[in-house]
Parts: C-alpha cells; sequence; structure tokens
C-alpha cells in the first residue's frame, strides 16, 4: 500500500466544535483524515479527551511553547494553537506521511506557521536537543504499544529534564488492565498525576460534537519531573 501522501489517499474532514465558556466563544476546529489504517491518519478518542482538557484551560495556554509528540492529525496541537500557544507538532521521522498529515491539519485550520518536525520516541536527535525551551509537552494515545512504552517516557524524561518547570499533558486508552506505565515512571524519575475526566467535563461519551470517545475508558495524566520531595 502506498503511504506516500494525499495524492493517492481519501480525505475527508472532521469537524469538532469545543463549547463556549465564561469568557471565550466557541471553537470550531477542522481536521483532514485520510481514509486509510494507520495508526496516525485520523482522530483518535483520546485526542479528543486531551483537546478538551486544553480546551478548558485555554487562558493558560496563551503564549506558551508547546510540543506535541506522536501527533498524528495533531487535534490538540491544533486546538493548543488556536488558544493561543506557540505549537509545534512532531511525528515518527521515519514516518514521513504522518508528518505531512500534521501539516495538512495545520492549513486546513489556517495555522500556516506552525513547524512540524519528525522526532522519534527514545532518540536524542538534533531536532530534539535543539527544540526551544518548552511549557507543555502533549502526547495523546501515545501509550498504545507496550514496547514502545519506555522510549515516550525517555523522550518525556529528557524534554523535562531540560525544561523542569515543563509539564507533559497526556492520555491514554485502557487498551489492557495489565499494561502499567509506573515502573518506567519510577526507572526515569518523573511522577504522574491522574486527572479525572470530570474535572474538566470530558466523561462523555459525546465531545466537542463528536461521538468518538464513545465508551472507550481514556484517562489523563500530567507527568512532571520527579523533585526530592515528590
Ligand atoms: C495511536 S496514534 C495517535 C495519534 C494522535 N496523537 C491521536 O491521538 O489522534 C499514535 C501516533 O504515534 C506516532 N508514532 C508511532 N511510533 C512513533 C515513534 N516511535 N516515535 C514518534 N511517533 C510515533 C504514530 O505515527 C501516530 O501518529
Amino acid at each position: 500500500m502506498d503511504h506516500s501522501g494525499a495524492e493517492t489517499a481519501s480525505i475527508a474532514h472532521r469537524v469538532f466544535t469545543f463549547e463556549e465558556n465564561n469568557t471565550l466563544p466557541s471553537l470550531t476546529v477542522s481536521i483532514p483524515e485520510v481514509l486509510d489504517p494507520q495508526y496516525g491518519m485520523y482522530v483518535w478518542p483520546c485526542a479528543v479527551v486531551l483537546a478538551q482538557y486544553l480546551w478548558t484551560h485555554a487562558e493558560e495556554l496563551r503564549n506558551k511553547t508547546v510540543l506535541e509528540l506522536g501527533a498524528g492529525v495533531s487535534l490538540p496541537g491544533v486546538v493548543a494553537a488556536k488558544c493561543g500557544a506557540k505549537v509545534i507538532l512532531s511525528d515518527s521521522a521515519e514516518l514521513p506521511h504522518c508528518l505531512e498529515n500534521c501539516r495538512r491539519s495545520c492549513e486546513a485550520n489556517r495555522l500556516p506557521d506552525v513547524p512540524v518536525l519528525g522526532l522519534t520516541w527514545g532518540e536524542i536527535s538534533p531536532d530534539l536537543v535543539l527544540l526551544p525551551a518548552l511549557d507543555i509537552i502533549l502526547g495523546s494515545d501515545v501509550f498504545y504499544e507496550p514496547e514502545d512504552f519506555e522510549n515516550v517516557i525517555v523522550t518525556a524524561a529528557f524534554l523535562l529534564r531540560k525544561n523542569p518547570k515543563a509539564q507533559f499533558w497526556t492520555t491514554y486508552q485502557e487498551r489492557s488492565a495489565d499494561w502499567s506505565i509506573e515502573a518506567l515512571l519510577h526507572k526515569w524519575k518523573v511522577r504522574c498525576v491522574h486527572v479525572p475526566l470530570e474535572v474538566f467535563n470530558a466523561n462523555r461519551a459525546h465531545l466537542a460534537g463528536s461521538a468518538l470517545p464513545g465508551n472507550h475508558t481514556v484517562q489523563m495524566m500530567v507527568i512532571t519531573l520527579r523533585t526530592e520531595d515528590s
């Protein structure tokens, strides 16, 4: 199968509308999805939940520098950019079609200046080392393949060590009761706090006008550097 890009694939736009709140009007974004069974080609339920978390933290995001890891079609990154963050999107350096998807999502939402980088989890590449100072790292459904868990945490821990005040905001889908990242978090000296979905009004089967969360069990975590007293 040819995964080289949009010229050969069918694209459909999925629209998400985040509800107005006390201070902000509603936000509508349109995400081009590629009709292809590959992981990074369409929006995953975790992405809608993370995007809802971002929307409820919109004020906090303004002017922050935000990096999205494993962005795929980048719903969270696009929402963060619409909230006024300076966003950098990334996906595996080995998957150029996913990097193309990031660019396409930016174009569809009139975000011409968002850089897209190839960052492969676990690889300390020049692009990773040369990133600017970060405030927030995003990762939606990046903990889906147990053999990659440590590489994701290595990348996040590297970035948190370089940016000790930064936070890694991540959502994961419970796919197996056996999977756990606790030991890896301990090994790489980071800590995690679970954020209940009801805190940001995401405990719903429908979010942002989408039925994507459905009955999937999605969890939200904030991962930070472990300090002496944490
Ligand atoms: C389950 S998809 C989630 C995509 C998107 N974040 C979402 O929630 O809609 C996992 C993403 O991780 C990316 N990915 C897989 N392996 C990777 C690696 N080793 N380094 C960086 N990104 C990777 C895939 O290309 C894909 O975009």
